[in-house]
């Protein structure tokens, strides 16, 4: 389990926010016909995953209004949403695993991961139907901007795949797009629903941007160096798929020119033996302290997130709370 919900630290109950969470999803399944349209959804929805972004959702009320609990709709709208990515993300990134067990495309179909993924989308948006116009409205219309900025995002990096021009500075505004903006957006929808005023809702908004940079950096760390047990996903999926992450863009930088040479012809087309291939890609790598330059970005993001906190007038018990939700993420191992 990832250890962020083991404890309960300072003022934010975390481990609640998780219990009601799970209650409120239970509550609202959706066991519909066709059975083959909503049993996927099902399915994605039950594998858990860590659940971060509706945590962050009901922090975020919990700290504007001491009612976490109206933050939960939107909070499920967030996670359904997020459920949604992945799905489509699986068949777009050609993924068998998530979360350890099949992808949906895998197990189902890959029509049926198209139809399941947008009925997921739509639901999202029927979750904001809990709230009353003026709040339904501030909520739709931060949704519709950051869900097309997570499909701008997602073309970008499949853009890039066939790219051997990418920049680190291309690479962040594509992770900001495709992940922080949602980490972001899950965080103002709580301060949002709990009628926040706009300066604070957007400081909490930029700190879940940095914190979201921070986060898709240690996936792609853990793509590579994760510990295929626990990782849940395919180790090695962004190398096999030629992705450009900060891994590669570094190494790019920092290799000399046999290992530049040997990277920029791995990654020029799709390999017949990707064992052999992750196995030299990671090793250049490794020789060129990529994983020494990753955390060190990471880090960078994650210190830039806790200054957006500076802003808030919340406690400094909250404050703090939310430092070691980033500092938690920062050593994730899932
Ligand atoms: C995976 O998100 C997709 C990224 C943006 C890296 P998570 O790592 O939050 O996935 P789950 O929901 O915990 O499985
Ligand atoms: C996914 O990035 C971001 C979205 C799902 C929008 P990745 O492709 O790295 O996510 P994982 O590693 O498959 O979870
Ligand atoms: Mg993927
Ligand atoms: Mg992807
Ligand atoms: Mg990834």
């Amino acid at each position: 389990m990832f250890t962020v919900f083991l404890q309960k630290f300072l003022d934010l109950d975390i481990l609640l926010y998780q219990s009601d969470f799970i209650s409120y999803l239970e509550s609202q399944k959706v066991s519909r016909e066709p059975k083959n349209l909503y049993e996927p959804i099902e399915y994605i929805l039950q594998l858990g995953g860590k659940r971060i972004r509706p945590m962050l959702t009901l922090i975020a009320a919990d700290v504007f209004s001491n009612d976490y609990q109206r933050a939960l709709p939107a909070a499920l709208a967030v996670e359904v949403f997020h459920n949604f990515t992945l799905v489509h993300d699986d068949i777009m990134d050609d993924a068998p695993l998530r979360r350890g067990k099949e992808t949906v495309h895998e197990k189902w179909n890959i029509n049926t991961g198209i139809l399941s993924g947008d009925a997921m989308l739509i639901l999202a948006y029927q979750y904001f139907e809990n709230y009353e116009s003026t709040v339904f409205q501030k909520l739709a219309k931060l949704f519709s901007k950051t869900a097309l900025e997570v499909c701008d995002g997602q073309q970008l990096d499949v853009d890039f795949e066939t790219r051997n021009d990418v920049t680190i500075d291309e690479y962040i505004k594509m992770i900001t797009l495709k992940t922080s903006v949602l980490v972001a957006a899950a965080l103002k929808m709580g301060a949002i629903v709990a009628k926040a005023d706009e300066e604070q809702a957007q400081h909490l908004y930029d700190y879940g941007l940095n914190l979201g940079i921070a986060f898709q950096l240690q996936d792609d760390y853990l793509d590579t160096f994760g510990d295929s047990k626990s990782f849940g996903k395919q180790v090695g999926g962004d190398i096999i798929e030629n992705k450009k992450t900060f891994l590669y863009l570094k190494a790019l930088e920092l290799a000399n020119n046999t290992d530049k040479e040997n990277l920029l012809r791995l990654y020029n087309e799709k390999q017949k033996n990707n064992t052999e291939k992750i196995a030299t890609v990671s090793n250049i790598f490794k020789e060129n302290n990529i994983p020494q330059e990753t955390h060190k970005l990471i880090e960078y993001y994650t210190n830039k997130s806790f200054e957006s906190l500076e802003h808030l007038t919340i406690t400094s018990k909250q404050k703090e709370g939310l430092r070691v939700f980033g500092k938690n993420l920062m050593s994730r191992k899932v």
